[in-house]
């Protein structure tokens, strides 16, 4: 299959672009588009033979539910049974934005695939223009999960679609790099108090200040079987070829790259930009020193680089987990399966 690459970063002919996403999605095909957070992969969440397109294309498994995304707040009423208050208060505050709501769905109206046979569906309006355009032009809801392989890093540019996705889909919409870079925050308000089942840009102390107490599970709490989680959080996640060891950044990184040097590894060091003087094979940074919203934008970026090397191991600094932190560090410790870099003696 031919993929096409339609650019609308600058504006020119962006109508005659929409019309031609527009026209393969109205074609049961995938398309895949820019959000705030990540690119989507995107099919018309009410068509089931364009929806399974999704899990094909992604090699997802098919009890993992995707986000179905709207243009307008008004459209929730058509999927939804009951929109609680603390649904109301969030969207009201938070959309269009990075935040996915889980509320209970109604039955028989989304293509089955969509919820992966549960009764909740995870809704969410972008804040991304050319998200939105395509969502309004279409009229339709768009189903869509992050538009990567399954269990690879998300792409925060075309180009990372391209890498994962050319030849399988037929449209790739271009608006250059997306901001936030880091998944939407999934709120599940079916619960009391709501549970965040993934951190993201949307923060837990953001929400508590609209709709009182929420609950974040650790990584350790995630992986116990009474916490409520996301489908899509059991799978290895974010990962590179070569294994991820998370360092704090208080650690002597450079005496940490040398020894795994001398014992024979390619050592590639992900870091803020002040570790660049250290002699690693490879090293690619996250930004600026305690810049998160840098670390959360250059995050898959660099992850995806190190693929690009014969490195045999990654080092990546680890940050605090307080406001975006918290779904940096989610990222991190999936990607290196919380393995940490330990000092030997
Ligand atoms: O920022 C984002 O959320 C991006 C952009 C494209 O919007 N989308 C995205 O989708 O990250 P995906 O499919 O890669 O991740 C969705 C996560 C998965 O972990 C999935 O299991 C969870 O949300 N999820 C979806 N529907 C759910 C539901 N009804 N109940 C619980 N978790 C759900
Ligand atoms: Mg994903």
């Amino acid at each position: 299959m031919k993929t096409d690459r339609l650019i609308v970063d600058n504006n020119v002919n962006s109508e005659k672009i929409y019309a031609q996403a527009v026209d393969f999605l109205n074609a049961s095909q995938v398309v895949a588009f820019p959000t705030e957070t990540v690119y989507g992969l995107g099919a018309i969440a009410t068509d089931e033979v364009a929806v399974k397109r999704i899990f094909e294309a992604k090699g997802r498994p098919s009890d993992n539910p995707l986000i179905v995304h709207i243009g307008t707040t008004e459209e929730v009423t058509a999927y939804i049974e009951d929109i609680p208050l603390v649904a109301k208060q969030c969207m009201e505050a938070f959309w269009p934005g990075p935040l996915t709501i889980v509320m209970k769905a109604k039955p028989g109206i989304l293509a089955p695939s969509v919820t992966a046979g549960l009764s909740t569906v995870g809704l969410r309006m972008p804040a991304h223009p050319v998200a939105l355009a395509l969502l309004r032009l279409l009229k339709k809801p768009l189903a869509a999960p992050s538009a990567n392989r399954s269990g690879k890093p998300s792409p925060t540019k075309a180009e990372h679609v391209a890498e994962d996705l050319n030849g399988i889909i037929p449209c790739i919409v271009d608006g250059g790099v997306t901001g936030i870079g880091i998944e939407s925050t999934v709120l599940d308000v079916t619960l009391d108090p709501p549970v965040i089942l993934r951190p993201g840009g949307v923060t837990k102390d953001m929400l508590e200040a609209v709709i009182g107490s929420v609950l974040e599970p650790t990584y350790v709490e995630q992986k116990q079987e009474s916490t409520p989680k996301a489908p899509g959080m059991k799978y290895t996640h974010y990962a590179p070829e070569a294994p991820v060891y998370l360092i704090e950044e208080t650690a002597d990184i450079a005496t940490a790259v040398a020894t795994l040097q001398q014992q024979g590894h390619q050592v590639a060091l992900l870091a803020p930009t002040t570790y660049a003087h250290i002699a690693a094979d490879y090293f690619f940074t996250f930004g600026d020193e305690h810049n998160q919203q840098q670390m959360g934008a250059n995050l898959y970026d660099v992850l995806r680089r190190c693929d690009k090397t014969d490195a045999t191991i990654i080092l990546a600094t680890a940050t605090t987990k307080t406001g975006v932190g918290s779904a940096i560090m989610n990222r991190l410790e999936k990607a290196a399966g919380d393995k940490w870099y330990k000092k030997q003696d």
